[in-house]
């Protein structure tokens, strides 16, 4: 019996030493109610490539990575639309590895019938939002710069002072641009702006 108490170190350690604050270790998943089921579950596995882990026809866990699920989907009929102008979350980002994946996966999605809303380089992202069929909105994004700290530099530089949200593109103009060759850093450059406030984003 004391070999095996003795073989529990980690008790004792916490019981002398208090932890310090600790962030998560990672963001885990998002759920989202719907009364559209079946179109929810579609959309979010054909726009994230991601495989249905569970479902129940009540609720549904999707995962496209090594987290068992990334997504969750709850059935609940007759749920009103959400109204225009109210708190809440705005929209979930999705990262891509390269502009390479992002292109592919706008044509990808694009022969689908799934057509972002709005596309704007923001600076440190090249960004793509959609709607799913709730309303709710997704950005694809691929990162511009090649680390964190330029990423964050760009927040303190005159062109953010003066347009914090981002300089529009087309899709398809960032797309062909991508296969005519042209250096991804030029087209991930965000182009020099007018002044631009939170006023000119649709914020529902
Ligand atoms: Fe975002």
């Amino acid at each position: 019996m004391n070999q095996v108490l003795e073989s529990r170190p980690q008790t004792a350690r916490a019981a002398v030493a208090p932890r310090a604050a600790v962030p998560p270790a990672r963001l885990a998943h998002v759920v989202f109610r719907t009364s559209q089921f079946d179109a929810l579950v579609n959309w979010y596995t054909t726009v994230l490539c991601a495989k249905t882990a569970f479902s129940n026809g009540a609720l549904a866990f999707l995962s496209y990575d090594e987290e068992h699920h990334r997504i969750a989907i709850l059935n609940i009929p007759g749920l009103e639309r959400q109204p225009d102008g109210i708190a809440g979350m705005h929209h979930v980002a999705f990262t891509y590895d390269s502009l390479a994946d992002l292109v592919a996966t706008y044509e990808r999605l694009d022969k689908a019938g799934i057509r972002p809303v709005t596309c704007m380089n923001h600076g440190p992202t090249t960004s793509m939002y959609y709607a799913d069929p709730d309303g709710n909105q997704v950005e694809l994004q691929v990162d511009n710069y090649e680390t964190v700290e330029k990423a964050g530099e760009f927040f303190y530089s005159p062109a953010f002072a003066k347009n914090p949200i981002g300089v529009d593109f087309e899709p398809a103009d960032l797309a062909r641009r991508f296969h005519s060759g042209e250096d991804e850093t030029a087209i991930k450059m965000r182009p020099d702006s007018e002044a631009r406030g939170l006023d000119s984003l649709n914020l529902r």
